[in-house]
């Protein structure tokens, strides 16, 4: 699979286009959007932007989607001022950093995942390894970092310095009731912004979705999870249909932000096959938020924390969505307000998130 893709679809000529040679089907949805032509495109989290800039020739020039998708995320696993991935990312409430990855290739309809993996930089590889090496689609904890070392990825130590004193500190000021004391002096991290996020900022990860030049789709979504979560914890990142979803007759999705609500919505599932029934990729990412907004009021009966004193959801969760015809959308509730895209328009950029709004 890490070949060049067999006999690519040929990009359509303008002169094509207009000219009405070529079948209404793939035409009709590109005149409705503005789209001239579904060519290569990558959708993603905006931390994803860093990696577009540097996979984003390789899809033009024809590389498989999976293959570019991993080599976008794998510039944040790498990174160590990333706090949501990979090397830096926030550790559990132990202090281990406890990874969750997962792809998919629509034109095999096949996934790998790996959940709760420790010391493997690079967990979206193993991922694939799974989907590629294995009759499995999630293997977890100890048998994931044993699955991935047999395959000769090194034992690496991914609690960086930033990150141990975040996590310190996160201890240090959760309760007035222990024994452990906030240092009278505030730590030089906090004076350059690395402060304790709150309860709902503790989730960040990275998702990319990869539309080929031959019309191939594929995605990938990798990350650290919720910071400080209680170990073992796994999030919507490496459960197919949660954390990322494609499929070539529908689209591919990909999910950050409270992973929780996307495992309780099946949200990226849901976006996938909202594009089936025709929806433009906009408007299927605000109608599953919809969805979520009501499953968080009925939710709130229990745990009333989950909404804001107004109502609304006081947690973020954000879907980026790109059909086959290169139509793509980047939505969200609270949280971020940027997604990352590259195309033959206008190659690598960020965008605005389409907002729902109270
Ligand atoms: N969306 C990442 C997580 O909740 O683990």
């Amino acid at each position: 699979m890490n070949t060049n893709e067999p006999a690519p679809r040929p990009s359509l000529s303008r002169r094509e286009l207009l000219g009405g040679t070529v079948a209404l089907p793939l035409v009709a949805p590109m005149i409705r959007t503005g789209k001239r032509t579904p060519g290569p495109t990558l959708v993603g989290s905006s931390n994803g932007l860093d990696g577009m800039r540097k996979a984003y020739p390789a899809l033009l020039e024809g590389s498989h989607p999976l293959d570019v998708a991993i080599e976008v995320v794998k510039v944040q696993e790498a990174d160590p001022t990333d706090h949501s991935v990979g090397l830096g990312g926030l550790p559990n409430e132990d202090g281990v950093v406890s990874l969750d990855s997962a792809c998919m290739d629509a034109e095999t309809h096949n996934s790998g995942a790996v959940a709760a993996i420790e010391n493997i930089l690079h967990p979206c590889e193993v991922a694939r390894l799974v989907m590629e090496r294995t009759d499995h689609c999630l293997i977890v904890g100890k048998g994931a970092y044993e699955f991935a070392r047999m395959h000769g990825h090194p034992h690496t130590e991914l609690l960086t310095e930033e990150a141990r004193r975040i996590w310190l500190r996160w201890k240090e000021t959760m309760s007035d009731r222990d024994d452990r004391l906030v240092p009278a002096t505030r730590p030089e991290e906090e004076k350059h912004g690395a402060i304790v996020p709150s309860r709902f900022e503790r989730h960040g990860t990275i998702h990319c979705s990869a539309l080929s030049k031959g019309g191939k789709l594929a995605c990938t979504t990798t990350t650290s999870g919720l910071a400080f979560k209680i170990p073992g914890r796994v999030g919507d990142s490496p459960i197919v249909g949660a954390g990322l979803y494609c499929d070539q007759e529908a689209g591919s999705a990909g999910s950050t932000g409270r992973g929780e609500a996307a495992i309780l919505s099946n949200g990226s599932f849901a976006c996938v096959e909202m594009m089936r029934s025709g929806m433009h990729p906009k408007d299927a990412g605000i109608e599953v938020l919809r969805r979520i907004v009501r499953q968080a009021r009925r939710a709130a009966g229990w745990q009333p924390s989950l909404l804001r004193e107004d109502g609304w959801p006081a947690f973020s969760i954000q879907f980026y969505l790109l059909d086959p015809t290169g139509r793509y959308a980047g939505v969200t509730l609270g949280g971020p307000a940027k997604f990352a895209v590259a195309d033959p328009e206008g190659g690598p950029r960020v965008e605005d998130l389409e907002r729902l709004e109270p």
